[in-house]
């Protein structure tokens, strides 16, 4: 244990939920004696909670209060925890009406070697690429694994966990459990043709939550998705989806110059499908400039409390029409707070 990091944790702590001096030195003492440091499920809600608060490249963290955290470090069996995925997966989703969440696990003792919880395989074929070539090469552990994909462009991959130095465990997402999107234009219907879809709740499960010098290796997080991820990038990345070339086709676009801008007017009509889609089936999405004034609302708020804001500008502007925000106009400081979500090496 690291008593520094505890103490400047407990002393945040105790400030920021309002506990007296006699608390902080009593709680010390406690820790000190018993020569290790096992935070209580409110000093992990708080800390979960102010890693959002401290995540640089995120938008969206104005919500970092309403939280909803999930203490499970007492549970270290391999099917329990995929239950326990299933439970965050549900209460997350809310039929729609997205609830950020997170699920802590046991430090030191488990992992998901996911990098969603819900995501696309992807596939190497002779004709290209199939589904989403991020997953390509975690496609193949699970198929070394023993599981099976259909071969579609969006096959959702199963879960592997992980405990201790047991061989990892591969579990199928029942399909009840998981809900999609269907893509379609406001204004053509040539676009749901396309059978383009995105899931509804971005759960990232490879980042390692750090509190108190404790890190939690898996510690499954979401918010819900602002629109641009999808519309400007999974569907729209030439590395990824490339569907730009086939939105420009049905919109009648100049394909032959480049100065025809039809690659950014495809990208446009593609966000404006994917904003449409989500709403209509009632799933929470925020469009990049509604996501830009709540930043807003975070920065006055975070001034108003007394603490710098600090952010990582490079991550935090759209990759649509970056200038319209007023994130784009200004500096941000990048330097890191914890608690805080750090990457940490992928397991396979
Ligand atoms: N950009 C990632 C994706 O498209 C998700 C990252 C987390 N996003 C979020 N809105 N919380 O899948």
């Amino acid at each position: 244990m690291n008593i520094q990091e505890i103490q400047q944790f407990l002393s945040l702590y105790q400030t920021e939920q309002n506990e007296s001096e006699l608390w902080l030195k009593n709680r010390l003492q406690a820790v000190k004696d018993a020569g290790e440091y096992h935070p209580t499920t409110e000093e992990l809600v708080f800390g979960a909670r102010v890693a959002w608060r401290n995540s640089n490249k995120c938008i969206g963290r104005l919500f970092w209060q309403s939280l909803h955290v999930v203490d499970a470090r007492d549970v270290l069996d391999e099917k329990a925890i995929f239950r326990k995925l299933l439970e965050h997966i549900d209460y997350a989703t809310n039929h729609g009406k997205i609830r950020p969440t997170i699920t802590v696990f046991a430090s030191d003792r488990v992992r998901i070697w996911n990098h969603q919880l819900i995501r696309y395989a992807g596939y190497e074929t002779e004709a290209g690429v199939i589904g989403d070539s991020q997953s390509i090469e975690f496609t193949k552990v699970c198929e070394s694994l023993g599981w099976k994909g259909k071969g579609t462009a969006f096959d959702v991959l199963p879960l592997v966990i992980q405990v201790d130095s047991r061989a990892p465990q591969v579990f199928v997402i029942p399909e009840e459990n998981i809900v999609e999107v269907p893509i379609r234009h406001p204004e053509s219907i040539d676009v749901e043709k396309l059978g383009m879809k995105w899931y509804a709740v971005p759960i990232i499960s490879s980042m390692r939550f750090q509190m108190a010098g404790i890190d939690f290796q898996a510690a499954p997080f979401n918010g819900w998705y602002m629109g641009t991820e999808i519309g400007a990038r999974n569907l729209a990345d030439h590395e990824r989806y490339n569907m730009l070339p086939a939105i420009a086709e049905i919109f009648n676009l100049d394909t032959t110059k480049q100065a025809s801008l039809w690659r950014d007017r495809a990208l446009v009509e593609l966000n404006i499908a994917v904003l449409h889609s989500f709403k209509e089936d009632g799933v929470s999405i925020v469009d990049h400039h509604t996501a830009a004034q709540q930043f807003k609302l975070f920065e006055e708020a975070e001034k108003t409390a007394g603490r710098e804001v600090t952010g990582n500008w490079t991550w935090l502007i759209p990759p649509l029409s970056p200038a319209t925000t007023h994130i784009f106009h200004k500096p941000y400081v990048n330097i890191y707070h914890t608690p805080n979500y750090f990457y940490q090496k992928p397991c396979y």
